[in-house]
């Protein structure tokens, strides 16, 4: 059987019938995953049990994958898994569930903000894959917005006026929408602000899209409370109910997102008395988007 894609969105997601990702992939199966990524920006596999290793194998078809590193404040001997793989569940170490207050716990409610992943990083991700090992029984949808159909709904002038924009994109001021503002000094050093523009074209189809993401706090050479009074206008814009996707996890469902096209946002769950065990692995992105400052 070969891969078939069904949409599920008037814009965007398909769902991906026809593979068992533990096996290796044809090569033709790896195309249409990538065709598919590019059209749909979205991709759901349903019933897909794999392990670490399955899935960190499965990424390798599709780029180099970009370590978890620099990206929270777990230090190495807290985490539960290797570098490769981003830890987004409400596990502690031995699988315990996170304290109320645990710090960890209370930085990583930011992915709760509207967010493209690794837009903090000079070379920001490519795709995400995330896969479900354990879900709650009520709550904690991940929902996903089209960039592409934001940036297409917006005027002719608005368009001009967004062409050469550039944000400054950190941990720091999506942590600090939430209020979560007492970094170390080390902390700060890692998550200072990298430079994205505010307009992407997808290399293959072309397409643009508003990249945007809870980490953009500043646009180069504006007035801060300007800067942050516009990228929420163009947040709400861009995440019109129209523009957007709930996926509701299913035991062993694995997505896959493109960063550069996409944003997301994970729902509330009882994160104190369930777990909901997900795992990331990430490609890395081809190049800046944006000339950096030393
Ligand atoms: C992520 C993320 C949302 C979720 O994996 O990058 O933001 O549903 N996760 O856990
Ligand atoms: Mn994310």
């Amino acid at each position: 059987m070969s891969v078939s894609i069904r949409q599920i969105h008037p814009t965007f997601v398909g769902e991906v019938d026809g593979i068992d990702i533990r096996e290796p992939l044809d090569p033709e199966d790896v195309v249409a995953i990538e065709e598919g990524m590019d059209r749909y920006a979205v991709l759901i596999f349903h019933d897909q049990v794999i392990t670490d290793e399955q899935q960190i194998a499965f990424t390798r078809n599709f780029g180099a994958i970009e370590r978890a590193v620099g990206n929270s404040i777990t230090d190495c001997q807290g985490r539960r898994l290797t570098t490769e793989m981003a830890d987004l569940s409400n596990l502690a170490e031995q699988d315990r569930i996170f304290a109320r207050d645990d710090r960890r716990r209370l930085f990583d409610l930011a992915n709760r903000l509207w967010h493209s992943d690794s837009s903090f990083r000079v070379v920001p991700a490519k795709w995400s894959l995330l896969s479900a090992r354990a879900v709650p029984t009520k709550g904690g949808n991940t929902e996903f917005a089209d960039m592409r159909a934001g940036y297409d709904a917006l005027d002719a002038a608005t368009r001009t006026e967004l062409a050469e924009l550039v944000c400054e994109h950190s941990l720091m001021y999506s942590r600090g929408l939430l209020g979560f503002t007492d970094f170390t000094g080390e902390e700060r050093e890692t998550f200072s602000p990298v430079r994205q523009r505010l307009v992407r074209t997808h290399p293959v189809t072309g397409r643009k899209s508003l990249y945007l993401s809870s980490h953009a706090g500043a646009i180069v050479g504006w007035p801060m409370p300007e800067a942050r009074a516009y990228l929420r206008d163009l947040n709400e814009h861009a995440t019109r109910s129209d523009f957007v996707h709930a996926h509701e996890w299913r035991l062993h469902d694995l997505v896959i997102w493109d960063n550069r096209q996409t944003m997301h946002r994970v729902r509330r769950f009882d994160d104190a008395n369930e777990i909901r065990d997900m795992r990331r692995t990430t490609i890395l992105g081809d190049a800046p988007t944006a000339t950096q400052v030393a």
